[in-house]
């Protein structure tokens, strides 16, 4: 007989029963893949034989303050929202090669009072051991289980009873109960489910990890993020040692939180002031440099920005930006164009973030527009000046956020002058040692920085 067989969506879980070009509900093409739909037993494993639930008063449900898991870590613990809550479920996904087994098995290690089972369906024992080695933390406390079976994993969880689980990586589990192959969503979606229902009901932590696909999304997944508590990412470049992990989800706390790590020969170092390490050293005299003052999660950051501008060589100029948005840019250049009357249109334009950081607050602009300018005139501006606030479209120098926390930080850096905002005057209480330049336009900072 031949096997009733349907069409999922790998992005978002969307069935159909023929093939699809592309998913009517997340707009993905050619994300359907065939997959059988037969079960060996009866429909879903969870959510049947439970107690109905009691209607309760708003004002009469008691709200028991949880106690949270400390991970021996304080960056971990802050993008956590805290600490771990007992029985949530994390998802931590990242791009191969980028630390997620690493940052789990250092988190486990350092764990040392926990019994924390870790469940490889990628890497053997050996391997683990390994890389354990290299992070030289150790553990009495810390079980390895290699295994893909969800069934039989939560036979040894219930055997073994663990404290946490860990389990890398989500792509790589697979149900008895159904015939489709590991990673897909079926099975993703039916390991999963099992896992958290073990979670909620036992009460234990869970960490999944899960790989990312080329386009940046949690491979197969949207339905694994609604399903979690917490999703986490981690990110960085390959070629650089900052490793950043962002809550992009979080029931227990912000999703502006962020940490920052260091790649190390041995293991994840944290980076409690990571302004100090992203403003690069060089030397007094470098034209095309400028400081940022940033926000990102709840703290700020010191961030180096470089430009070049040249002469294109060729008839089109090209434009290239790494680590901030390649449509601001443009906006930016337009803006010099328009008001400056500087000829951009003509020129190869490259910028960078140093530290292989990917910036999203506008605050940079201003910064960006002075490296630009730095660049394009050969004039270098002074180490000890830096800048925040957003570029508006007719050139106006808008007031950004958190504006008393950014000039902390760089006061505390020892930078000597900050150029913000005129909108933000209103705001600005106590005493600075910083001199705190106010500007309004792109004019004004073109002119006190470059002319006077
Ligand atoms: P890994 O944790 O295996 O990445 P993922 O699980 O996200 O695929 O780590 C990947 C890289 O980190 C690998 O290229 C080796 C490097 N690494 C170090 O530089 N130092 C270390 O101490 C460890 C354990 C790994
Ligand atoms: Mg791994």
């Amino acid at each position: 007989m031949k096997q009733k067989t349907i069409y999922i969506c790998q992005n978002c879980g969307q069935q159909s029963a023929k093939w699809l070009g592309k998913c009517p509900e997340c707009g993905n093409w050619n994300t359907f893949t065939e997959e059988i739909q037969e079960r060996a037993s009866g429909t879903s494993s969870v959510k049947s034989f439970r107690k109905a639930a009691v209607i309760q008063k708003l004002s009469e449900v008691e709200t028991k303050a949880v106690e949270r898991i400390d991970m021996r870590s304080p960056e971990l613990n802050r993008v956590l929202g805290g600490g771990l809550v007992p029985g949530s479920v994390i998802l931590i996904g990242g791009e191969p090669g980028i630390g997620k087994s690493t940052l789990l098995l250092q988190t486990a290690l350092k764990l040392n009072n926990k019994k924390i089972l870790y469940i490889s369906g990628e890497e053997s024992p050996e391997q683990i051991n390994l890389r354990a080695q290299r992070i030289e933390y150790e553990s009495e406390n810390l079980f390895l289980l290699p295994e893909t079976i969800v069934e039989n994993i939560i036979n040894q969880v219930n055997e073994h009873k663990p404290d946490m689980l860990i389990v890398d990586s989500v792509q790589t589990l697979q149900s008895e109960k159904l015939e489709s192959a590991p990673g897909t969503v079926s099975q993703i979606r039916e390991c999963s489910n099992a896992l958290i229902e073990m979670a909620k009901t036992q009460n234990i932590p869970i960490f999944l990890v899960g790989h990312i696909t080329k386009d940046g999304s949690i491979a197969g997944p949207k339905v694994l993020e609604h399903m979690v508590d917490t999703v986490l990412q981690f990110e960085g470049d390959q070629h650089y040692f900052f490793r950043v992990l962002r809550a992009l989800k979080n029931r227990f706390g912000s999703t502006s939180e962020l940490a920052i790590f260091e790649m190390q020969s041995n293991g994840l170092r944290e980076i409690n002031n990571p302004s100090e390490l992203l403003l690069s050293i060089h030397d007094e005299g470098l034209s095309g440099i400028s400081v940022a003052t940033v926000v990102e999660g709840m703290r700020p950051l010191m961030l180096e920005v470089q430009a070049l501008v040249s002469t294109a060589a060729y008839g089109t100029p090209q434009r290239s930006s790494i680590g901030f948005d390649h449509k601001r840019l443009n906006m930016l250049l337009a803006v010099l164009e328009k008001k400056l009357h500087i000829r951009m249109s003509q020129k190869d334009v490259f910028l960078n973030i140093a530290g292989g950081l990917k910036i999203d607050d506008p605050a940079a602009d201003l910064s960006v527009i002075s490296a630009l300018l730095s660049s394009e005139l050969d004039i270098s501006i002074n180490k000890q000046i830096c800048f925040a606030g957003e570029v508006g479209l007719s050139g106006e120098i808008r007031p950004v956020s958190k504006i008393l926390q950014r000039i902390s930080e760089a006061e505390k850096l020892g930078f000597k002058q900050i150029y913000v905002s005129s909108y933000n005057q209103k705001k600005m209480t106590g005493s600075h040692k910083i001199e705190i330049k106010f500007v309004s336009k792109v004019e004004e900072v073109f002119r006190q920085i470059f002319k006077e």
